[in-house]
């Protein structure tokens, strides 16, 4: 069965670009972006580790470790590696899973049979520091990712986990967000929200974004 949001993210063992990498332990008390690509010296994945690459100070901001993987070997993703340094005019700065096994995109179910039976989709698994999942997308080989979206989806995941609150529709960092509904008890929302709220229904209440 696919992995599902709550699940453990599984544990494995497996070649990288940084030498052998065990999930659980790398983590090391983290929350964990990992996103595969169908293949090296592909073009679109080329930009994506190249934008990746130039976000590293916003993962570290969010207490993010990123690593990508790509079914390819070691030596390969090497030589990928110069080219995304020249092209993409950054450095990798962060480990990429050598994977022709499969057995990191089988643990995982990123290899879609019905698109394509070898190479895998464009998978991201985001972890919190409990190795669970917490959320999950996929894209075809053919679009690239929104990488300023999982940002966004992060910074929501960490201030549901902060502050109570969830993030309404195209939600930007500093916008207002919702109580979520589980929260009734006056003196705890007081204690929560000091700056108030409104309730635009019962079960509707928006207040500014707490951490701000
Ligand atoms: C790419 O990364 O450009 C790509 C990979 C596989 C299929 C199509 C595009």
């Amino acid at each position: 069965m696919a992995l599902q949001l709550g699940d453990i993210a599984p544990d494995f063992e497996q070649d990288s670009t940084e030498g052998t990498l065990k999930l659980h332990e790398w983590a090391d008390g983290k929350w964990v972006v990992l996103f595969s690509h169908p293949k090296d010296f592909t073009p679109v994945c080329t930009t994506e580790l190249g934008t990746v690459a130039k976000l590293k100070p916003e993962f570290d901001k969010r207490n993010v470790k990123v690593v990508a993987l790509s079914v390819d070997d070691v030596d390969s993703h090497k030589k990928w590696a110069g080219d995304i340094e020249e092209t993409q005019s950054t450095k990798l700065n962060f480990p990429i899973l050598a994977d022709p096994d499969r057995k990191v995109a089988s643990l995982y179910g990123m290899i879609h049979p019905k698109a394509n039976d070898t190479l895998t989709v464009r998978s991201v698994f985001v972890i919190d520091p409990n190795k669970k999942v917490r959320a999950t997308f996929t894209y075809p080989a053919s679009t690239g990712r929104n990488f300023q979206e999982l940002l966004r989806l992060i910074d929501s995941l960490q201030l549901t986990d902060s502050h109570s609150v969830a993030t309404p529709a195209d939600w930007k960092d500093g916008d207002d967000v919702v109580i979520v509904p589980s929260l009734q008890d006056p003196d705890v929302l007081a204690k929560k929200f000091p700056k108030g709220f409104k309730a635009v229904r019962p079960w509707l209440r928006l207040t500014p974004q707490p951490n701000k």
